[in-house]
């Protein structure tokens, strides 16, 4: 039987169909462009071998096996011929229909929800976002229990959707499932706990946040590894909280005659457009992080024939998390490499005109000088508009919070008075706000160690 997650194992051979339900399906997306998107979103899968692919009209879908008789047999013998072992069915299928499909063709088969599933299952990187993936697999198996269903296993990288023992006791099987949500929720709940911890220790980091957002497949990954490939200061202190989707780096200088800014560089989970509705609340939990960027790089694959499409599928969604318009945003066009030579130069003559706008190529460096120093730029600017002048008294012994103001460049003048340290600050809220995250849990810090008490923290000064 295919094992997908097992990749030791040979590739698992794949073939994806991607139902045109014609008048019925949204006017936007051309359903060869779907399917495209469909066969790279099986292929983020580990262990998967594409054999095929193809788009089938489906105007009237069977309740009971989605296609009609002659495209059943039609499709059978394709999968014969390519001795293909799972079907990735881009759309709904009712749990009876794929059972149905998966004794008439001989194969294991999943539906768009369950194939996102399993991606990110897989991709998951915060407690929180295994959490909500698990809970989002489990609703979606509980409706499944039709069908030879198998217990979770996450260790092995996948959610079992495919492969697994023979039939099983739905009753029991749908309590196991129910006592396993019940758990997951609680754990939640936990989760949630700890993680505003993490985002106050995230908090009090003294540079800007850049977030990465952007279509699957649009190159986010290939550059934050671009931008953070010569990481010097990783082993930074600050920094040990942060998780690995989160990176310091430096800018390198722009002006010349000093270091260059330092930022944040965040990456996030891919959009996919038509996310099913039950995946949605897994999908926000690891775009939050997006609500405290003070820049947004929103990277589009411009050489993708539905970039426009997509890029306001991004847009909406920024929207409905409540990403503020106000925050600063480049929009990056990647992939330029990817062009004829004649769109290529017409795009780097809207770049240069466009405010906002950087055409870059990740995979080969072209446009990255220019797109850094628009961060800088931006950033600057962002800052500079929100900053206000502020005065600020600190205790003499207090050479850590005298650091991080220093660090975080926001001081103008100091000057030693005799009851402590007089500085003269311009800051925006956020680094005011970090600045006080920050001396909260140095506060925290010698509560829980009463032996090693420091003269209290810092004081606004009159
Ligand atoms: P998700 O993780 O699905 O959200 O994707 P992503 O946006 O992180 O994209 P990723 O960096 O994984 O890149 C997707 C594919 O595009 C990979 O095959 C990259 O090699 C390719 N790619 C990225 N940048 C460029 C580029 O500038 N030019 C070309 N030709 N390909 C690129």
């Amino acid at each position: 039987m295919a094992e997908l997650t097992d990749t030791e194992a040979k590739p698992t051979r794949a073939y994806v169909i991607h139902p045109d339900l014609g008048r019925a399906r949204t006017q936007r997306r051309e359903p060869e462009h779907a399917l495209a998107e469909a066969v790279a979103l099986a292929l983020a899968l580990p262990g998967i071998e594409m054999v095929g692919s193809e788009v089938t009209n489906l105007r009237e879908p069977n309740p009971g096996k989605l296609f009609g008789k002659g495209k059943l047999a039609e499709i059978k013998q394709r999968l014969e011929a390519e001795e293909v072992e799972l079907v990735l069915v881009d759309g709904p299928v009712t749990p009876v229909q794929q059972r149905n499909l998966e004794k008439e063709w001989g194969v294991k088969l999943l539906d768009r929800t369950g194939l996102i599933l399993e991606i990110f299952a897989d991709r998951a990187r915060t407690r929180e976002g295994v959490l909500q993936v698990e809970l989002a697999a489990l609703s979606y198996q509980r409706t499944r229990l039709v069908r030879a269903w198998t217990h979770l296993e996450r260790q092995r990288g996948g959610l079992g959707f495919v492969g697994g023992p023979g039939e099983t006791q739905i009753e029991a099987d749908r309590r196991a499932i129910d006592e396993q949500m019940t758990r997951l929720r609680r754990q939640l709940e936990r989760v949630v706990k700890t993680r505003t911890l993490h985002r106050a220790a995230r908090a009090k980091v003294p540079y800007p946040i850049v977030a990465l957002v952007g279509y699957t497949n649009a190159g986010k990954s290939t550059l934050f590894n671009r931008m953070t490939g010569a990481e010097v200061f990783a082993k930074d202190m600050l920094f040990a909280t942060l998780d690995p989707t989160m990176r310091a780096i430096r800018l390198p200088d722009a002006g010349g005659g000093g270091a260059g800014r330092k930022i944040i560089l965040s990456d996030t989970v891919g959009f996919i457009s038509d996310l099913p509705t039950e995946l949605v609340a897994a999908f926000r939990a690891t775009l939050e992080e997006v609500l405290e960027a003070d820049l947004i790089l929103h990277v589009r694959d411009i050489s993708h024939p539905e970039t426009e499409e997509q890029a306001a599928d991004v847009a909406e969604i920024l929207d409905s998390l409540g990403v503020d318009e106000d925050v600063a945003a480049i929009e990056v066009w990647n992939k330029i490499d990817a062009l004829g030579p004649d769109t290529r130069a017409a795009l780097r003559r809207t770049d240069a005109r466009t405010e906002g706008v950087q055409a870059v190529s990740a995979l080969s460096g072209e446009g990255l000088e220019d797109l850094i120093a628009a961060i800088d730029r931006t950033l600057g600017e962002a800052l500079d508009e929100e900053r206000v002048a502020e005065e600020l008294m600190l205790d003499f012994a207090d050479g850590r919070a005298r650091a991080w103001l220093h660090e975080a460049g926001v001081v103008e003048a100091e000057e030693a008075g005799e009851d402590g340290l007089h500085l003269r600050l311009r800051w925006t809220a956020r680094q005011k706000g970090a600045f006080e995250a920050f001396t909260g849990a140095e506060r925290a810090e010698e509560d829980e160690d009463p032996d090693d008490r420091r003269p209290s923290g810092w004081h606004p000064a009159d």
